[in-house]
Formats: structure tokens, C-alpha cells, sequence
């Protein structure tokens, strides 16, 4: 299966990037990285030349520019050169509702299958940071419905897809989101047990026909965006990132 680089270098090393026309789930706090995680794939998919959509749910894409230039990449070129395009939930969602109202149905119940009409046609790649916000009212059989059928929906449409989900909200649907994605990956701040000092780690949850690591990789935000602190020595063996595959 033919992947994409993720633009991490051990998280590339250790899965050999994010498969072709496949989900792949970020979960995690506030503050944890998941958008900068969702920029920095962005721009690596830009690079390889696939047409990539960044919907935004909970940021307008000038932030989004601005968090992107703070490491140095240029999101403003990649949307002029017409290799990525933002694509602003709010506004949509306001209209929705409104049509909502309109025809009497519950405007405040949650329906974010309602995004892939938002996706444009010749979208190869597309990020959607993120879901939590689309979740209102649901019931964990709701939500794992609306789940399930985006996963499917982008699949059939040949899309690989980066799906942000807060922990929150990935809790209060008892997980269910990780059962249908192909690969998830939640990112954690939690207090080392042995020197006590608070660190961000990144828990490789799944990744079908991969051989993942077990550890957790630590990580930092610096310069360049999120950066593996682990050694080689914790990316399990030599075999970490085979692509198991046909
Ligand atoms: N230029 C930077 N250098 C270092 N850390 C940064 C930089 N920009 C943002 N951060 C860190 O990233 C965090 C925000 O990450 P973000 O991806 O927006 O989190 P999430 O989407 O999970 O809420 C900030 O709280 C800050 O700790
Ligand atoms: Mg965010």
C-alpha cells in the first residue's frame, strides 16, 4: 500500500507513513499538538504532491497560517500554487443550521457526516480538525454510525484522511471511534513516573498491517513542530514501521 510521509522523522521511521486512501485518528487533550500534528501532515502531503483539504472547525485558517509560519512552513504558497485549500466550518455550519431550522429538524443534534459534502471533489488528502465540536446530543450508537459511515465515504472516495478528535469527546463515545479508522494515535501530557517531570508521549494506539512500537515516543514542540525525543532504542526493533501489507 502506497503511504505518505507524516513529516516526523522517528514517527516516520517507526510507521513508515500514513497509507493511501486509509483514516487515521488523532486523539488527545487540549493543547496537545493535534492541529500542529494536522499542519505539519498537511504540508508533507503538499509536498508529495497530493491535493490537500484542511477543514477547520475551531480555528480560522489565518491562525492557522500564522501557527503554520511559526515552524517555517509556508501554507500561504502551498494554497496559491492551488496544493492546499482551508476550508472554514463555522460559516458552513451556521448556514446548516439555519436550513435546519428551516425544515424543523433538531438543529442542535450533532451530524458531522454532513462534512464530506464540504470536501472538494479532487481532495486526495484532507484533515478535519476537528469532529468534537459536531457531537451534540448524540448517543454512542449515533456517534458510531456517523463514524463509520465518513470512514467508509472517504475510503470509497479513494481519500486518505486525518480525523482530530479532543479526548474528551473521544471518551464520552466510549472510544468507539478507534474501531473503524485504519490507524489511531493519541497524543498524552502526563508526569514521567520515574524523574516526575511532566512530558508529552505519543501513544501509537493501532496501525493495521504495520509492526508499531509498544513504547511510548516522547515528544516535543520546538522550532521545527512536534519532534520524537526517543532513541532508537525504544522504536522497539529493527522491524518497526515494516510495512506488513501487500
Ligand atoms: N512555535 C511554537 N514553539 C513551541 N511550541 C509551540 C509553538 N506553537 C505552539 N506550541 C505549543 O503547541 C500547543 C498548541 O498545539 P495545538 O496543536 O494547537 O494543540 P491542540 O490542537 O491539540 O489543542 C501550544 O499550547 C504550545 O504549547
Ligand atoms: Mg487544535
Amino acid at each position: 500500500m502506497e503511504r505518505i510521509g507524516i513529516g516526523i522523522d522517528k514517527l516516520d521511521d517507526a510507521l513508515g507513513g500514513f497509507p493511501v486512501g486509509r483514516s487515521m485518528l488523532i486523539t488527545g487533550d487540549a493543547g496537545c499538538g493535534k492541529t500542529i500534528f494536522g499542519l505539519r501532515f498537511a504540508k508533507t502531503s503538499c509536498d508529495e504532491g497530493y491535493a490537500t483539504a484542511y477543514i477547520t472547525a475551531e480555528e480560522d485558517s489565518y491562525d492557522l497560517h500564522v501557527q503554520a509560519n511559526t515552524f517555517g512552513w509556508n501554507t500561504q504558497e502551498l494554497e496559491e500554487q492551488g496544493l492546499l485549500t482551508f476550508i472554514e466550518l463555522t460559516g458552513i455550519r451556521a448556514r446548516i443550521t439555519e436550513a435546519e431550522i428551516n425544515m424543523d429538524m433538531d438543529p442542535m443534534k450533532g451530524n458531522f457526516t454532513k462534512i464530506l459534502h464540504d470536501i472538494p471533489p479532487e481532495t486526495e488528502v484532507v484533515i478535519i480538525d476537528s469532529l468534537g465540536g459536531y457531537t451534540a446530543k448524540l448517543t454512542p450508537y449515533d456517534f458510531r454510525n456517523q463514524f463509520d459511515l465518513l470512514v467508509y465515504e472517504l475510503k470509497q472516495r479513494g481519500i486518505t484522511s486525518v480525523l482530530i478528535l479532543d479526548s474528551a469527546t473521544s471518551n464520552e463515545f466510549n472510544e468507539l471511534a478507534l474501531f473503524s479508522v485504519y490507524g489511531a494515535i493519541k497524543l498524552v501530557r502526563r508526569e514521567n513516573p520515574y524523574t516526575g517531570r511532566r512530558e508529552r508521549v505519543m501513544d501509537i494506539i493501532k496501525m493495521r498491517s504495520t509492526k508499531t512500537p509498544t513504547q511510548f515516543l516522547t515528544y516535543d514542540i520546538g522550532e521545527n513542530g512536534i519532534e520524537i525525543q526517543n532513541g532508537e532504542e525504544y522504536l522497539d526493533d529493527d522491524k518497526s514501521g515494516e510495512n506488513l501489507d501487500i
